[in-house]
């Protein structure tokens, strides 16, 4: 269990505490404080305004009725611009929760940072260009300092991720292949995402093709294949499974589902389960990327057909907006050798959840941390930069999940 010190004084450091996903960080922090290490946690909110903290600070005292936030709860200044406000930050910290994005502007002096000043890190990014660029340029050097970075520790792509490791548990027998779709549900008031997302997601999409060229300089071995191919699906399609049509869906969950399984196999020897994931009543901001990008940066409500404001959405949007990811998975019942014949069991399995990015996300990413702070023997053994199935696979975190509303079912074998 991880201990605070005199000069490590936070369990918890919130960077970017003052951005739109930030201030709900903070709300869920509060919220949470009881499940740190000995029953509580001390932690502290870090950005470039200390005014703009401070604002945060009062909104979620009187939200949450804690008036005791506004004095127990420490406040760091600290810009992305400059390192040794970075490197003070993050030697005051065990974990810092990185909310400063686009993270392939933003993100690498934290990671950095945090490996230099050994604090453990996790953030919610979404693009997969930066989070593989950090296992490949920062993995040996994260081990070597026994600093934990885990990124996609949101929506994006705690689902997805440990849904997978979740329905291959519950399986009985060898699960071969999982395909997930994903449902947003909005009440009458709507739903949207804050541009920040936005601006991560479209820079992101812009940059694709040097995902190629990243994924060379790995030089990994393709993963071996059991079972009957994943359905190749189009851009829009009719799914039986779920009696809708749907369309791929455009994060990074696919790039750190890969990523987990082949940390699970290579490290672990477990056979990789290959996915395809996909939304609908969704992302539709994969019809939009012949639009310019300048275009989508300056009105990001018109070119993403309102899913992404300025604003983000309201309190009572957000009450009114929950999710549900469901995974139909086949494989070989438990017994049969599954490099012969084909898949002849199913598991269809479903996590429900409140709004995504700005309820479930802040949940994700807070029981994250805890996870880090209280299961450090069940981590890998090392530090090292890793997707989220790879760190937490053999710790309770989708129990903490469950705990918090975002529910793990089996609906049929
Ligand atoms: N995984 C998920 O599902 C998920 C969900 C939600 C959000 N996200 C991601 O989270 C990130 C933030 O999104 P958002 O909507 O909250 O964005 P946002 O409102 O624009 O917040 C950005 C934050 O970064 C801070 N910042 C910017 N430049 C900085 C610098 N030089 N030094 C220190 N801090 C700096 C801002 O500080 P100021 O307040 O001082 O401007 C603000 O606190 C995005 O990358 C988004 O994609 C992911």
């Amino acid at each position: 269990m991880a201990a605070v010190t005199s000069t490590r004084p936070y369990h918890i450091i919130i960077f970017g505490a003052s951005g739109f996903t930030g201030q709900f960080v903070v709300e869920e922090v509060a919220r949470s404080a009881f499940e740190g290490p000995s029953g509580s946690l001390k932690w502290a909110l870090a950005g470039r305004s200390r005014q703009r903290l401070e604002g945060v600070l009062n909104q979620a005292a009187e939200t949450l009725r804690k008036p005791e936030l506004r004095t127990e709860v420490e406040i760091i200044v600290a810009d992305v611009s400059e390192a040794d406000s970075l490197a003070i930050m993050c030697q005051q910290g065990l974990v810092v929760l990185n909310c400063v994005g686009p993270y392939r502007f933003y993100g690498e002096p934290v990671v950095k940072a945090c490996i230099e000043n050994g604090a453990h890190c996790i953030d919610i990014c979404g693009e997969p260009q930066f989070l593989e660029r950090m296992q490949l340029e920062y993995h040996s050097r994260a081990m070597d300092s026994g600093v934990y970075v885990i990124g996609s520790c949101g929506f994006d792509s705690i689902p997805a991720d440990m849904g997978i490791l979740y329905t291959k548990n519950q399986f009985k027998g060898t699960l071969t292949a999982v395909e997930s779709f994903l449902t947003i549900h909005t009440g009458p008031e709507g739903g949207c995402a804050h541009d920040g997302t936005w601006q991560s997601a479209i820079y992101g999409f812009a940059d694709s093709g040097s995902l190629r060229k990243l994924r060379k300089k790995f030089g990994h071995q393709p993963l071996p294949v059991v079972g009957a191919k994943v359905k190749k699906r189009g851009s829009l399609f009719f799914s039986k499974e779920i009696d809708q049509y749907a369309i791929p869906f455009m994060g990074s969950d696919p790039s750190v589902v890969r990523r987990s399984q082949r940390f699970l196999y290579e490290g672990h020897q477990e056979l990789p389960v290959r996915s395809n994931t996909t939304a609908h009543l969704y992302c539709l901001t994969g019809c939009l990327r012949s639009v310019t990008q300048r275009c989508y940066i300056v009105f990001p409500e018109f070119f993403s057909f309102g899913v992404f404001t300025k604003a983000g959405p309201s309190r009572k949007q957000m009450e009114g907006t929950s999710f549900t990811l469901t995974f139909f998975g086949e494989g070989y019942a438990e017994g049969l050798d599954p490099s012969q014949g084909r898949p002849n069991a199913r598991i269809c399995t479903q996590i429900h959840g409140a709004e995504p990015g700005y309820v479930a996300t802040p949940v994700a990413m807070v029981q994250a941390a805890i996870t880090v702070l209280n299961e450090q023997q069940f981590l890998p053994i090392t530090g090292g930069v890793y997707s989220p199935g790879a760190a937490f696979a053999r710790t309770t975190l989708i129990d903490r999940l469950n705990r918090h509303g975002l529910v793990f079912s089996v609906k049929r074998f």
